[in-house]
């Protein structure tokens, strides 16, 4: 099939190599000529595993074309997929000027029938502005008899395992008033749909509800964790202990149930305000969202209080390692990530912090440029060399069992903070380390 996406960003380039792949043909939009330019030269804007080759092959075979030209983009698909950004308003509301101005795109380059598709995240309401942005467009062409389809089809992949995600969903949320679509979308995705079924159609103010609603109970689950593991301190009880007790019944489950320094990236954070705004709009007060936020913003602090209370408040002129920035492991990407706010906190306690994370060098090098009081190490163990302590901000996997005699070597005192539970206290003390985690009592 013949398919358009709009905004070439995390899940419209995901989505679109994962649909060339199968045999689609796709044309990717994007208004950034120099990201074009580079993708059509092979370069992919983003750390995503498996998505290099995907592009790469997909692009040579002519199934994916990158281009800025919005009309000859509009003239290809029977299918126009918006992926655009939705960015945080100053209210918290999820701005749709992205959204709208390509609704207005399509209204105005349209010669024939379209089926409409938001993927990007997108609030309760928005098919309803984005077909009437779409009926402006083409009145002021006096093409109103033009027929349109607006479809509701959020995206659930994961960073860093968006590839996979998108081959294997769980679910395909297809939201639609229309047989006709229906028909069409279940051609686009029979590929991913053929062991068993996983398409889920609704209406499509159903289908946009259920993408929030999912991100806000994951982040309820993860901030309900959080203040659990903060409890479970102050009772001398283990966090760790207490995961695997609950998580094994499997009305609770063991996923996103992990304590550490409150969720991250670009997804849980805002969408979790962007909710709180729509439910204002609608004069409800989500007082459980509400408290999801607040812990999890007090979380992003509990690993700097820890450090603030070992040092007796006298941070000033000491040196950090910090081992993780990106907001998860897997990605590159350090958007609301909790190891910004402790850098942040640490630089403004007079600090330095000697950093190191496998793949987001080069997004911290571009965040906060040269400073006296940031030094971006090649290695983890470069980091460590003469620090007051070792923090860890991201459970990347070749953190999990380092060598703690050199850690111990290295630091000049030996203590690891660690925001993310990844070592075993008895072992850490037993090689003279103390070590101070998360909703576990200190130990060495
Ligand atoms: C999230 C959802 O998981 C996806 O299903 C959704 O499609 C996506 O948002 C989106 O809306 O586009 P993502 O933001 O990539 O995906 O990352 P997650 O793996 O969900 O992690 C989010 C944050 O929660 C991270 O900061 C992670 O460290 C934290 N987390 C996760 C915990 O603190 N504890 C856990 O047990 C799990």
């Amino acid at each position: 099939m013949n398919l358009t996406v709009f905004g070439i960003g995390y899940v419209g380039l995901v989505q679109a190599a994962v649909l060339a792949e199968v045999g689609h043909d796709v044309v990717c939009v994007d208004v950034d000529a120099a990201k074009v330019e580079r993708l059509n030269q092979g370069f992919i804007p983003i750390f995503e595993p498996g998505l290099e080759a995907l592009v790469r092959d997909n692009h040579a075979a002519g199934r994916i074309v990158f281009t800025t030209d919005a009309a000859l983009a509009v003239r290809h698909g029977e299918i126009q997929m918006i992926a655009v950004g939705t960015p945080q308003g100053e209210d918290g509301s999820a701005d749709l000027k992205y959204v709208l101005s390509v609704a207005d795109a399509i209204g105005r380059e349209m010669a024939g029938p379209k089926i409409v598709v938001t993927k990007s995240t997108v609030p309760v309401g928005t098919a309803d502005k984005v077909r009437e942005t779409m009926l402006a467009a083409l009145k002021l062409r006096g093409r109103e008899e033009l027929g349109f389809d607006v479809v509701s089809n959020p995206e659930f992949l994961k960073e860093g395992s968006a590839v996979a995600d998108c081959m294997k969903p769980d679910r395909i949320i297809i939201g639609t008033d229309s047989e006709a679509a229906e028909a069409v979308m279940r051609e686009l995705y029979a590929p991913f749909n053929r062991n068993h079924e996983k398409m889920i159609v609704m209406d499509v103010r159903s289908a946009e509800f259920t993408k929030y609603a999912a991100n806000c109970m994951l982040a309820t689950k993860i901030s309900f964790m959080n203040e659990m593991a903060n409890l479970a301190e102050l009772l001398g009880a283990d966090i760790e202990e207490v995961r695997k007790g609950i998580g094994s019944d499997p009305r609770i489950g063991y996923h996103f149930i992990y304590p550490g320094l409150g969720y991250g990236g670009s997804c849980f954070p805002k969408d979790v305000r962007a909710l709180i705004r729509t439910a204002g709009d609608v004069g409800f007060e989500p007082v459980l969202l509400h408290s999801v936020e607040a812990r999890n913003n007090a979380q992003k602090a509990v690993l700097f209080d820890k450090l603030k209370a070992h040092f007796n408040g006298d941070l000033a002129g000491k040196t950090f390692a910090l081992w993780g920035l990106a907001f998860k492991p897997n990605t590159d990407d350090m958007r609301e990530a909790p190891a910004r706010v402790l850098m942040e906190a640490l630089w403004a306690a007079g600090a330095k912090v000697q950093a190191y994370d496998p793949e987001a060098m080069n997004e911290a090098q571009q965040i906060y440029g040269q400073r006296d009081d940031l030094t971006l190490c090649g290695t983890k163990e470069a980091a460590l060399r003469g620090a007051d302590a070792l923090l860890i901000a991201t459970e990347w996997k070749n953190f999990r069992a380092p060598s703690f005699e050199l850690i111990r070597e290295q630091l000049a005192t030996p203590v690891i903070f660690d925001g993310r539970n990844l070592y075993d206290p008895a072992v850490v003390a037993r090689h003279g380390i103390k070590y101070v985690s998360i909703g576990r009592k200190a130990a060495g």
